[in-house]
């Protein structure tokens, strides 16, 4: 599963209770905490962060919500399936906890954060008044003042403000051991209102983190290990945060002096939207050698009716326009995309451009999903809403699409050696899992000491969602022309990693 890109809510739980394993620190008190995570990575960073402010109250981490005294479930609200998935995770824990009482076995607290908790706000804990404590993605900092007043009066407490405060300047610095990728928050927030989406009623206002305050994180973040950044927003590509000299500075200029930190060897950043795609953003793919070749660019629709209907502000052509662009400068540029099927009036001659944009562009990578109504939102009230069936229908098509698409991707790099950023070991002795510069998973046969570097690679088998290779005793092939383009018609991989 590429950690990269919206995922599904389970993979994603697993994969950050691995990752936030490692940011745990110590406690002379005896109390377990355990957060799941669900959404997008925005998630996955806050829930970190959460992590490392209640480790400083006494909190360890488990895997295990049974081994817990507080579990936190981090929501989200994106699709109707991904915040019912709560309630019934809440109910699950509830039988958990009245068992517990039952037998004299401790008491357990707990705490819904995030998006759904955002948009439910007080019906939250009508509906599941057994909750302790109800926090916004906005206020997470204040969770031990929240605990604190819980254990003082019985009831649930809700914090849902959009404060004037920044979390960001309140939460402790992460310190300690970092994940060998991790992930760096420089953007919150969105004001494009798509009308499919809750993001700007659950996040709120688009706001950047000054550049100084990101450049401090990251190296920090690289002192404890990391060697790979990927920024985030939920816009993360109309950054335009505070530069030190009172400037303002745009994505490209805070990527630029990002890479020159030592040690920091690969750059990513998602999400992006097209219409943020500016010509400096797109020539630092060809100028930072740090900057990884691979891009999550989500189009949606493939209709240009239907993008004005989700007022998303580009048409078909003017995604492919930035697709060539993008390609000019980093021929092997890997793209992956999101794809939404029977928002309301989409016609089946609507839904088949978007088949035939994804035929002519070529994605190495996506995420495709059923139009679902949100709450709130304009397209939950638009006529003409397409039928379950129908809708269901186009993602299998389109599925089917993308997967053939991926798996070529994948299956193109088969032969080539690639540099390998190795992240932790595998689920067989003696294996590693690594990723290419493409975010391909690449399961190899190396020691533990591996880990944390980036080393040649050569991909032996490629899968659906992975690939397998083997050490390399050469550097990659400089000059892999003769391959074969990576890129949809277009030049191959030309990796511009160093080696350590
Ligand atoms: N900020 C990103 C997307 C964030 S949400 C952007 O602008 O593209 C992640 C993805 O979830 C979206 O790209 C979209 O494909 C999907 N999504 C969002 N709302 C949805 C809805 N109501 N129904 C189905 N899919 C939705
Ligand atoms: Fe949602 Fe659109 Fe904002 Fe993306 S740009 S977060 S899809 S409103
Ligand atoms: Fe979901 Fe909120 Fe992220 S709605 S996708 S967790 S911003």
């Amino acid at each position: 599963m590429p950690h990269m890109t919206q995922s599904p809510e389970g993979e994603l739980g697993r994969h950050h209770a691995e990752r936030a394993a490692a940011t745990t620190e110590p406690s002379t008190l005896p109390k377990k905490l355990h957060i799941k995570t669900y959404g997008c990575q925005m998630n996955v960073y806050d829930s970190e962060r959460m992590a490392g402010l209640l480790a400083r109250h006494g909190y360890t981490q488990v895997s295990d919500a049974a081994a817990a005294d507080l579990v936190v479930l981090n929501t989200c609200h994106i699709r109707e399936k991904a915040a019912e998935k709560v309630y019934s995770e809440l109910g699950r824990l509830r039988v958990m906890r009245d068992e517990r009482r039952a037998a004299g076995d401790g008491d357990l607290r707990l705490v819904v954060a995030g998006c759904v908790a955002q948009a439910e706000g007080a019906a939250m804990l009508e509906r599941a008044p057994f909750v302790d404590i109800v926090v916004g993605p906005q206020t997470y900092h204040r969770l031990p003042e929240l605990l604190a007043r819980r254990e003082r009066a019985a009831g649930g407490q809700l914090d849902t403000d959009f404060p004037l405060e920044s979390k960001f300047d309140l939460l402790p610095e992460s310190a300690g051991q970092s994940p060998i990728s991790a992930f760096l928050t420089i953007q919150e927030g969105c004001d494009k209102f798509c009308t499919f989406c809750v993001v700007p009623y659950t996040r709120g206002a688009e706001e950047s983190r000054p550049g100084a305050a990101i450049l401090a994180e990251a190296r920090r973040l690289v002192a404890g290990g990391a060697r790979e950044i990927t920024l985030l927003g939920q816009n993360v590509n109309a950054y335009h945060g505070q530069g030190p000299e009172g400037r303002s500075w745009s994505l490209a200029r805070l990527i630029r002096e990002l890479a020159a930190i030592d040690g920091l060897d690969r750059l990513r950043y998602t999400t992006s939207h097209p219409r943020d795609m500016d010509e400096e953003l797109i020539l630092a793919h060809g100028q930072v050698p740090a900057l990884m070749p691979f891009l999550h660019l989500p189009v949606q629709s493939g209709s240009d009716r239907v993008l004005q209907a989700m007022n998303r502000g580009y048409s078909a052509r003017d995604f492919e326009r930035v697709v060539d662009r993008l390609r000019e400068v980093r021929p092997d540029i890997a793209l992956s995309s999101d794809f939404i099927t029977g928002f309301p009036g989409e016609s089946d001659a609507e839904f088949e451009a978007t088949i035939d944009l994804v035929r002519r562009v070529g994605f190495a990578q996506a995420f495709s999903f059923k139009y679902s109504p949100r709450p709130g939102t304009p397209g939950a009230v638009m006529p003409r809403q397409v039928e379950e069936s129908v809708r269901g229908e186009r993602l299998a098509r389109l599925q089917t699409l993308l997967e053939a698409q991926a798996a070529d991707f994948n299956a193109r790099t088969v032969g080539l050696t690639l540099p390998v950023l190795f992240e932790r070991p595998g689920r067989h002795p003696g294996q590693l899992v690594g990723r290419t510069p493409y975010l391909q998973a690449v399961h190899v046969t190396a020691s533990a000491e591996s880990i944390g570097t980036i080393r040649p690679v050569e991909i032996a088998a490629a899968f659906p969602h992975s690939l397998a290779g083997r050490l390399a005793d050469q550097p990659p092939v400089a000059d892999p022309l003769t391959r074969g383009a990576l890129g949809a018609a277009h030049g191959p991989a030309q990796p511009e990693e160093t080696f350590a």
